[in-house]
């Protein structure tokens, strides 16, 4: 059995893949701090997957702290997601965002050199392609024209991982690029839990058809799409979790470093989606048209092809789903994971 330790195991993306590597027979390691999540996730993972885990409350850049880890634990594999994920955030912290997303993967990859653990997959974004291409966004396209410090932190992980395989070809390195994860698992056990107002999509439709939130601002409604508002690729919480599957075992069978887009192909506007949130969960949205965000673009979606052929991935769960699942996360726990 695969040892994988999963940094930022607690997280949203991070407690989603976890359960699927359970499900498929992985022994899995989380590694947390829980700046951004809960030591509950843990429990709710072990739960809905009937399986233990083991699971670390650590920062990752405490070496010393991460090597015993690596020392305790014969680590096969790496799922890096510990991060800072927050745009605005970051814009008024870049510092912390640097030290956070990008020297913590310093430490990590020094201590995954130490221990001979040479496989890892990144937790990379589609905001590295920035608006210097047209969408649909194809892997082999220039990165690196991003618009806040959080997208340069990934952009320079990106490129520094780039430079450890090319120091050392004994690594093998996948680099995912996200496009827009939504949704829950379907149980209602786990889901997104952000802290304070939220700043994506997905939650705030959610804390307004629960009643925390009064009305939601559509960003801008004059961009050059058929309604007027943003499109985004909105994959599923659970299709993106799969999508590590297929990314662990290229990584185990290839030594090299391997870049994939992770979505759905499939652009939806802003509109679009709350009227898919209200189809899915029979509750009004009440929304007003604002203001443009600054650094948004107006259409980003994926090219999906290499992800489908050298991984054989293609994610499953449409917009409904997508909704369904979201809205019934949000209403079995309307206080996230801490209870109120
Ligand atoms: P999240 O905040 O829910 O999960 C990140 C987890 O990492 C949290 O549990 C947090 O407590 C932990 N963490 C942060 N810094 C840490 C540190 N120094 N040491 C140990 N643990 C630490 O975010 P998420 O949505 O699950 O995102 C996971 C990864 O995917 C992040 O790297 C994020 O940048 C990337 N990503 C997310 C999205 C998205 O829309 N959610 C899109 C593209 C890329
Ligand atoms: N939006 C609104 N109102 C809101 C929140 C969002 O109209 O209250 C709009 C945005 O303008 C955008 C769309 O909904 O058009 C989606 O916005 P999100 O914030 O949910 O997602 P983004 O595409 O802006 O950001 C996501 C990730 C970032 C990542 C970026 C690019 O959250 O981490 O994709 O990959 F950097």
């Amino acid at each position: 059995m695969l040892n994988v330790l999963v940094t930022g195991g607690a997280g949203y993306i991070g407690s989603h893949t976890c359960v699927e590597l359970i499900n498929n027979g992985y022994n899995v390691i989380s590694v947390d701090n829980y700046s951004n999540s809960a030591p509950q996730v843990i429990d709710r993972i072990k739960k809905i997957t009937g399986k233990d885990m083991k699971s670390y409350c650590c920062d990752i850049r405490n070496k010393k702290d991460l090597e015993k880890i690596f020392s305790d634990n014969k680590i096969d594999v790496v799922i890096h997601f510990a991060g800072l994920k927050s745009v605005g955030e970051s814009c008024k912290k870049p510092l912390l965002y640097f030290d956070n997303n990008i020297f913590g993967t310093i430490v990590l990859c020094e201590v995954m050199q130490k221990f001979n653990v040479k496989k890892l997959v990144f937790s990379s974004s589609a905001t590295v392609y920035g608006d210097e291409s047209l969408p649909p966004y194809v892997e082999s396209m220039p990165t690196g024209k991003v618009t806040n410090p959080y997208g340069r932190t990934k952009y320079i992980v990106e490129e520094m991982l780039k430079d450890v395989f090319s120091s050392d070809n004994g690594w093998s390195i996948t680099l995912l690029r996200y496009f827009n994860p939504v949704g829950a698992h379907e149980s209602g056990l786990i889901g997104e839990d952000p802290k304070g107002i939220p700043n994506n999509l997905m939650p705030y439709v959610s804390q307004v058809a629960i009643g925390k939130l009064s009305k939601l601002t559509v960003f801008g409604g004059n961009y050059n799409t058929p309604d007027g508002t943003c499109i985004r690729d909105y994959i599923h919480v659970v299709d993106l979790a799969r999508g590590h599957i297929k990314a662990i075992e290229k990584t185990m069978q290839n030594q090299g470093i391997n870049i994939y887009n992770l979505g759905t192909s499939r652009g939806y506007s802003v509109l679009e989606l709350i009227k898919a949130f209200e189809k899915a969960t029979g509750k009004r949205i009440s929304y007003e048209t604002g203001s443009p965000r600054e650094g948004d673009i107006a259409v980003v979606y994926a090219n999906t092809d290499k992800a489908f052929c050298e991984l054989g991935f293609k994610a499953q769960f449409d917009i409904n789903k997508m909704c369904e699942d979201a809205w019934h996360w949000q209403s079995k726990n309307p206080t996230g994971y801490v209870i109120n």
